[in-house]
C-alpha cells in the first residue's frame, strides 16, 4: 500500500475534520491523484452524506472487514471525473461481536484491500471525535495525522492532545489545518480571537495549511451550489502534501492582503 496514508483527527467534535478530509480528499484528486477516502467514524459517519452519496451504500468498511464483500462492492465513486473512492462506513458496529485487536487488524486489513483495489496513491481516513475504535484503527495504518482545530480554546486544547496521543500511536509526521478560520474575526484591530500564531503554539504541532470560514461550503455540503474560497484552500493543502511551498493563502487575494493582521 501507499506510503501516503493520513488520518484526520482532534479529540474535539465538530472541528471539520470530515470536512477537511472531504475537502484535501478532492483537491488531491483534482491533483490527477488516485485517493481512497475512507470513514473511520462508526458512531457518526457522514462523508456519504457530505458526497451526497447516502442512497448508494450497499457495502460498509465493516462489511469489508468481515469479508460479507469485496472491495469493489464497498468502494463509492461521488465524482464521475475524479478518482476520488469513497469506503463508507455505517453507525451500526457489525464488528461489535470480536475483540477491539481484531477489529483494528480487520479493519486495517480492508483498508488495504480497498487501497489496492483502486491503486490509491493517498489515502486519507476520517476518524471522529473522541479516542474512538476507529481513531485507533486508522492510527494502526496511517503514516502521518492531520489534525483539525479553530479558534476555541477548547478545540486548541484537543488539538495537543490528540498531537500527543498521535505520538503514543507511534505518528510523529503531524500537521495542523486551522478551519474554519475566522478571517474578519482576525483582522479586526484589538481582535479578541486567538491568531494565527497563538492556535499554532498552543496546538504545539506545525501548520499544514489555513481553511477560512465558507458559508458557501456549508451550503454546498447540504447540495446547493459550490465553495470557491474554501476549495481554493484546499488546493494550497493539497500542493503542500505533494511537496511544493505554497504561499499562505495562495489563490485568495483578498485573504493575502490582510495576513500582517492574521498572526498578531
Ligand atoms: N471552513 C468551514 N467553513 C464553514 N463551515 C465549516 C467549515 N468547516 C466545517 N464547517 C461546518 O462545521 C460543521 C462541522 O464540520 P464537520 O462535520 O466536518 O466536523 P467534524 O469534526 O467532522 O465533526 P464530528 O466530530 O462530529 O465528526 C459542519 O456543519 C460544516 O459544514
Ligand atoms: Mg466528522
Amino acid at each position: 500500500m501507499t506510503e501516503n496514508v493520513l488520518l484526520f483527527a482532534s479529540s474535539k467534535g465538530g472541528v471539520g475534520k470530515s470536512t477537511v478530509a472531504l475537502g484535501l480528499a478532492h483537491a488531491l484528486a483534482e491533483l490527477g491523484q488516485r485517493v481512497l477516502l475512507a470513514d473511520f467514524d462508526f458512531s457518526s459517519p457522514c462523508l456519504d452524506l457530505l458526497c451526497g452519496m447516502e442512497d448508494h451504500v450497499l457495502c460498509t468498511a465493516a462489511d469489508l472487514a468481515k469479508g460479507i464483500c469485496a472491495p469493489v462492492d464497498a468502494l463509492l465513486r461521488p465524482y464521475d471525473a475524479l478518482e476520488l473512492y469513497l469506503l463508507p462506513a455505517s453507525h451500526e458496529d457489525s464488528l461489535s461481536d470480536t475483540d477491539e485487536a481484531d477489529q483494528i487488524s480487520l479493519l486495517a486489513r480492508a483498508v488495504e484491500q480497498a487501497a489496492e483495489q483502486i491503486d490509491a496513491e493517498y489515502v486519507l481516513l476520517d476518524t471522529g471525535a473522541g479516542i474512538s475504535k476507529g481513531l485507533r484503527a486508522a492510527a494502526a495504518v496511517a503514516h502521518s495525522a492531520i489534525i483539525v482545530a479553530g479558534h476555541t480554546p477548547a478545540s486548541i486544547r484537543a488539538a495537543g492532545m490528540t498531537g500527543q496521543r498521535m505520538l503514543t500511536y507511534g505518528i510523529t509526521d503531524t500537521h495542523l489545518v486551522i478551519n474554519p478560520f475566522d478571517v474578519k474575526g482576525c483582522a479586526a484591530k484589538k481582535s479578541a480571537r486567538h491568531s494565527m500564531l497563538e492556535i499554532i503554539d498552543g496546538a504545539g504541532v506545525p501548520l499544514l495549511g489555513a481553511v477560512p470560514y465558507d458559508y458557501a461550503l456549508v451550503l454546498a455540503q447540504e447540495g446547493h451550489g459550490s465553495a470557491d474560497l474554501s476549495a481554493a484552500a484546499f488546493r494550497n493543502i493539497a500542493a503542500r502534501l505533494r511537496g511544493q511551498a505554497v504561499p499562505l493563502f495562495s489563490g485568495l487575494p483578498k485573504i493575502r492582503k490582510q495576513k500582517r493582521m492574521l498572526f498578531q
